[in-house]
């Protein structure tokens, strides 16, 4: 494993499986009250320059059962907002912690974060990647599906961070993937460069929703507008609304059975059904636990003494 955990495109599909299984072997050691406070006496900091609810408590509950300390920094709050560069706070926060989350905008941020900081730096988010849940998402999927490889991943909607990281686990775990998004708003060409070096699994970029999920076994879908791009709400409505919608049709095109994801918060009524969100709210939860589960397997493997 390298030090940080930055983006998916930074792992092999080797990394990949090890923080799976490891994730998996955290839920079974939580949920069978099994002692496993690997991080003790450990302290991650969380930097938000974003709003959060999940990835601020999976973080924080994570830290606290592996037996550390987390502790939250707004970005407007501490000096960070006051203009100090991020190469003396990582300097800084490598003074007195062990590990850094960092949520922000520009991906090239957390890369600046992790040059200078000697400790393991941790993207909870930026607008070009998500990890962490896609992580989640990937356990999720071969916990419901027993396996990853040979299976369709489906994405209907913006080319978004979500997009982007999903595209990038879902070929490098071997899974055919597939996207659906209107003219102006595709994943971003970093992503699609990858994506075009790939063999053995496929890609394929869609304007048609139904034509990328036919077939598919897992269909996701995010938000039309991310943080950040609350200005442009109006503009996307029109671009997405009306067709880059989960719906009872994309999931008639889908596989029998097939599953349903999304990292929240949902709108329903733009991006997915209310009704196509209840009939799969099981999978969608427990992607949002297995955040926790994925994450403390994250902190363990970059933060932890391994034998
Ligand atoms: N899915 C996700 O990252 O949720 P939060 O924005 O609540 O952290
Ligand atoms: N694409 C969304 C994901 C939120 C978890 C955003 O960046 O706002």
């Amino acid at each position: 494993m390298q030090k940080d955990l930055l983006k998916l495109l930074d792992l092999t599909r080797e990394d990949i499986t090890k923080i799976l299984n490891v994730a998996d072997q955290m839920k079974y050691n939580q949920k069978h009250g099994l002692i496993h406070n690997y991080l003790q006496g450990k302290t991650l900091a969380m930097i938000f320059e974003k709003n959060s609810t999940r990835t601020r408590v999976s973080f924080e509950v994570g830290m606290y059962q592996l037996g550390g300390h987390a502790l939250f920094l707004s970005g407007k709050e501490s000096q960070i907002g006051r203009g100090e560069p991020i190469e003396d706070t990582a300097r800084v926060l490598a003074r007195y912690c062990d590990g850094i989350m960092i949520r922000t905008y520009r991906q090239e941020e957390v890369e600046e974060l992790a040059k200078y900081a000697s400790i393991p730096v941790i993207n909870g988010l930026t607008d070009f990647a998500h990890p962490c849940q896609v992580l989640a998402d990937l356990m999720t999927i071969r916990e419901h599906m027993t396996r990853l490889e040979g299976l369709k991943l489906c994405f209907i909607g913006d080319g978004n961070n979500m997009a982007n990281s999903l595209i990038v686990g879902g070929l490098k775990c071997g899974m055919d993937v597939s996207v659906a998004c209107p003219e102006g708003y595709e994943p971003d060409q970093q992503v699609l460069d990858f994506a075009g070096t790939v063999t053995g699994a496929k890609f394929a970029l869609c304007r048609d929703p139904l034509e990328a999920a036919e077939h598919a076994d897992v269909v996701i879908t995010d938000v039309w507008a991310s943080m950040g791009q609350e200005e442009e709400k109006e503009r996307r409505q029109k671009a997405f609304g009306g067709l880059y919608q989960v719906n009872e049709a994309v999931m008639a095109a889908a596989r029998p059975g097939a599953m349903v994801q999304h990292c929240l918060p949902a709108h329903r009524g733009e991006e997915i059904t209310t009704e196509v969100f209840e009939a799969h709210a099981g999978e969608i939860f427990d992607e949002a636990e297995n955040r926790l589960h994925a994450q403390k397997a994250v902190l363990y493997l970059l933060m932890g003494e391994q034998v």
